[in-house]
């Protein structure tokens, strides 16, 4: 069937060499990437969203932290093998097209913009929620609230304190009440925001703003992004190592115990945070042509990021969960809170800001990097119009997907809410690295594949993943709490809630048939497992959103990009 079309290498490379003149710089080298893994990777979930995974979880998140690392380094070698035998901008999408044929490779490009644009909102928002608290403790000067919130939170909120009034409640109660005092910002956005007629003008400035400077840079050039991007990373890995040494000092083992406070379960609500932290080192895998020896650098690269990104925030989460107890680190600036607690340590929590600042936009500038990237090679594909493939005849940068990128990210941030979007953009990412995992085995069950530079170690999976399977299945029946999880099915809600659990069972049911079948290499089968694991751990409605923006990019591949491919139909 035509929709299985596949690409070979060989063409791959052939077609990217082909675009003499309209190639894209080449500048990088093993040292950049590994900057560039890392000024993607560390941003708002070291600084923002470890706060609520550690109140959940207490000192023990950095299982979860050690466990997310462990699979993403599965992935990453998947990745690796991938970008070292492709080395072109597609990633992914490039990859599937390999592995699994057109349609997959749609479906990965598609799903990859909410990991790229759909992420840069999250850290947009972040961002200009760290800028405006700094600006105000700088300066004393508070930003507008309806300059920095989006509209449906705003009204949102506004209708909730309306209601908490119309019961009587004041307005200062609601500000004095720890469950209560967050709507307030909103609520003031509503009431302040100028307006023509009912509809009011709210949206979040700063957000906006940061978008517009980074596409500008990224539009300019792969050397003035590197630039940055190595400066902002020198400046965030200093604060960062200055917080766990300082911070070592004031570590108060006690707060050590218990080490798990909520088990299991409370680590488990923060696997999304704790992913998001980790998302960004397969973007390193987009700059492919503007490296200077991808096949060798690249695979180092990444692998490299991952390592010091791990021990940096196994280190992190010791020490904020060391310092305070970790029942009050449920705060948007934990780094900055914890230190805000010591009084000789005031001014530390000032510098913590600025750097988190600049970390967040550097994850913007790598997301922002990495989305244009995509659709440029989706576009030399026929996927997409000419258009997003057009390179700048002097920048050398793809520069109308720049700025489609740019909008896209500006869209959002006028309208969607946080939390959302950071779910959704871990449940496209995961599910890319599954595929991404399930690549490199699919195309290691072809003795005809053209063999990478960097391969993976090979261990035969056969008995391993089947066991494992035997173990989880095991483990579920003992643990009753789980058991009754799996089991207890009273209404339509819960058959709802528990199609990720089961679709991961009966996945991984199947795939260690596979696994014994056909003797499938270990780490990618551990990559594709434990990523599916953190995808089912996501919850239905994620599954739901998901699917319905799958849907709609499989409209968009039937209605132009199936028609346009440039890849001949198969022969029957
Ligand atoms: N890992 C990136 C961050 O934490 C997405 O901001």
């Amino acid at each position: 069937m035509s929709l299985f079309r596949k690409k070979s290498v060989a063409s791959i490379l052939h077609n990217a060499s082909l675009q003499e003149g309209h190639s894209l710089a080449k500048h990088l080298g093993v040292r950049d990437l590994t900057a560039f893994g890392i000024a993607a990777i560390v941003g708002a979930g070291i600084f923002s969203t470890i706060g609520k995974a550690s109140a959940d979880g207490g000192p023990g998140v950095i299982f979860l932290f050690l466990f997310t690392a462990l699979a993403c380094s599965f992935a990453a070698f998947a990745y690796a093998e991938f970008a070292s035998l492709i080395p072109v901008s597609g990633s992914a999408y490039t990859y599937s097209y390999v592995a699994f044929g057109e349609l997959f490779a749609w479906i990965i490009g598609w799903a990859l913009i909410m990991e790229y644009a759909i992420g840069n909102v999250t850290v947009a928002i972040s961002w200009s929620d760290y800028f405006t608290t700094l600006v105000q403790n700088t300066s004393n000067y508070k930003v507008m609230d309806w300059l920095c919130l989006d509209y449906f939170t705003a009204k949102h909120n506004w209708l909730a304190v309306k209601e908490l009034l119309v019961h009587g409640a004041y307005l200062d109660e609601i500000k004095a009440d720890g469950k209560t005092s967050g709507l307030l910002e909103g609520y003031l956005a509503f009431e302040n925001a100028p307006h023509i007629g009912s509809l009011r003008f709210i949206f979040d400035l700063p957000a906006l703003v940061i978008n517009l400077l980074i596409t500008m840079l990224v539009y300019r050039g792969i050397q003035e992004s590197r630039n940055a991007s190595n400066l902002m990373v020198l400046i965030k890995i200093a604060v960062v190592l200055v917080v766990i040494s300082v911070g070592a000092f004031y570590v108060d083992t006690k707060n050590w115990h218990p080490f798990m406070p909520n088990g299991i379960p409370g680590l488990l609500k923060g696997i999304s945070a704790v992913f998001f932290a980790y998302i960004g080192f397969d973007a390193i895998s987009t700059t492919a042509e503007e490296c200077k020896n991808p096949q060798r650098d690249l695979p180092r690269g990444i692998l490299y990021s991952i390592i010091i990104c791990t021990i940096l925030y196994v280190a992190i989460a010791l020490v904020i969960t060391g310092m305070v107890n970790y029942s009050e680190l449920n705060v948007g600036d934990p780094l900055a809170y914890v230190f805000e607690k010591v009084k000789s340590l005031h001014w530390l929590s000032s510098v913590i800001a600025v750097s988190a600042v600049v970390a967040m936009a550097s994850v913007m500038l790598v997301f922002q990097l990495g989305q244009p990237r995509i659709w440029m090679s989706m576009s030399r594909d026929g996927l997409l119009p000419p258009a997003f493939s057009k390179i700048h005849p002097k920048y050398k940068t793809p520069s109308f997907s720049t700025i489609i990128t740019g909008l896209l990210v500006a869209l959002p941030i006028f309208f969607v809410d946080i939390n959302m979007v950071t779910d959704i953009c871990s449940a496209g990412t995961l599910f890319a690295f599954c595929l991404v995992c399930g690549g490199v085995l699919k195309l290691r069950m072809d003795p005809t594949a053209p063999v990478s530079k960097f391969k993976t170690p090979y261990v035969n999976s056969k008995f391993i993943v089947p066991l494992l399977f035997i173990a989880t299945v095991v483990y579920i029946y003992l643990q009753k709490d789980l058991l009754m999880h799996y089991t207890s099915i009273h209404s339509l809600q819960q058959v709802y809630a528990l199609i990720p659990a089961y679709s991961f069972l009966i996945c991984f049911a199947l795939f260690s048939i596979l696994a014994f079948l056909y003797n499938f290499s270990l780490i990618p089968s551990l990559g594709l497992l434990s990523c599916f694991y953190m995808l089912s751990q996501l919850g239905y409605k994620n599954w739901l959103y998901f699917g319905v923006w799958l849907v709609l990019g499989l409209i968009i591949y039937f209605v132009y990009g199936r028609k346009h491919s440039k890849l001949a139909p198969l022969k029957k």
